[in-house]
C-alpha cells in the first residue's frame, strides 16, 4: 500500500516488539486479573495484537477523551467496568506532550484502582509538558507526525499496516 511518507517501523518490527512487550506484561501480571484499558481510537491494533496472545484471565475495557466546545478535555467515553481495587494497565497509541494521558490519569485515580500503569506503543519526548511514568514503551519515535497501525491523520491512514511519517503535501 502506498504511504504517505517514509516507513519508520515494518509490521515485522511491529509485530516483533508487541510480542516481546506482551511477554513482558503477561510475566508482571501473572495473577492480578488486570483491566486492560484500551485508550480508542489509536490503540486498537495494537491493544488487540498486544492481548491476543496472553494466556491469563484478564478484561478489556476502553476509554476515550474528546474536546468539549471550549476547547478543555473530557472523557467522552468511560470504562464499562468498575476500576475500584483493580490492576489497570493503559495501553496509548504515542504519547507527545502528555497532557492527555495526564488528564485521564487523573480521572482514573478518582475511582480508586489498585494502581495504574501506562504501555505506550510510540513515545515522542521532544514535546513532553506533562512526566508519566512509563512502564512499557514500544518505540521511541523523532519529533514527525506518524500514522498507521491505529494512527490517523484526519481519521485516515489507521489501516496502514506499518508505521510511517505523514509527510505533509508541499504547496505548489
Ligand atoms: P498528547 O496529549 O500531546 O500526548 O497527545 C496524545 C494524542 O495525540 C495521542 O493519543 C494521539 O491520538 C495524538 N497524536 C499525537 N501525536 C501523534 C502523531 O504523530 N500521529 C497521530 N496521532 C498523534
Ligand atoms: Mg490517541
Amino acid at each position: 500500500m502506498k504511504t504517505p511518507g517514509n516507513i519508520l517501523f515494518t509490521t515485522e518490527q511491529i509485530q516483533q516488539r508487541v510480542s516481546e512487550l506482551s511477554q513482558h506484561i503477561e510475566k508482571d501480571y501473572a495473577g492480578l486479573d488486570p483491566v486492560m484499558l484500551v485508550i480508542l481510537k489509536g490503540s486498537f491494533y495494537f491493544a488487540s495484537d498486544l492481548t491476543k496472545s496472553m494466556d491469563m484471565p484478564l478484561a478489556l475495557d476502553f476509554i476515550a477523551t474528546g474536546h468539549n466546545p471550549s476547547g478543555a478535555l473530557e472523557v467522552i467515553r468511560r470504562p464499562l467496568n468498575s476500576l475500584k481495587g483493580r490492576h489497570v494497565l493503559l495501553i496509548e497509541d504515542i504519547i507527545d506532550s502528555g497532557l492527555t494521558l495526564g488528564f485521564m490519569l487523573n480521572f482514573l485515580q478518582e475511582q480508586e484502582p489498585a494502581d495504574i500503569a501506562i504501555c505506550t506503543l510510540l513515545d515522542n519526548p521532544a514535546r513532553r509538558l506533562v512526566q508519566l511514568p512509563l512502564r512499557y514503551t514500544g518505540f521511541q519515535v523523532p519529533d514527525v507526525f506518524v500514522v498507521g497501525y491505529g494512527l490517523d491523520f484526519e481519521e485516515n491512514y489507521r489501516h496502514l499496516p506499518c508505521i510511517c511519517e505523514y509527510s505533509y503535501p508541499q504547496p505548489k
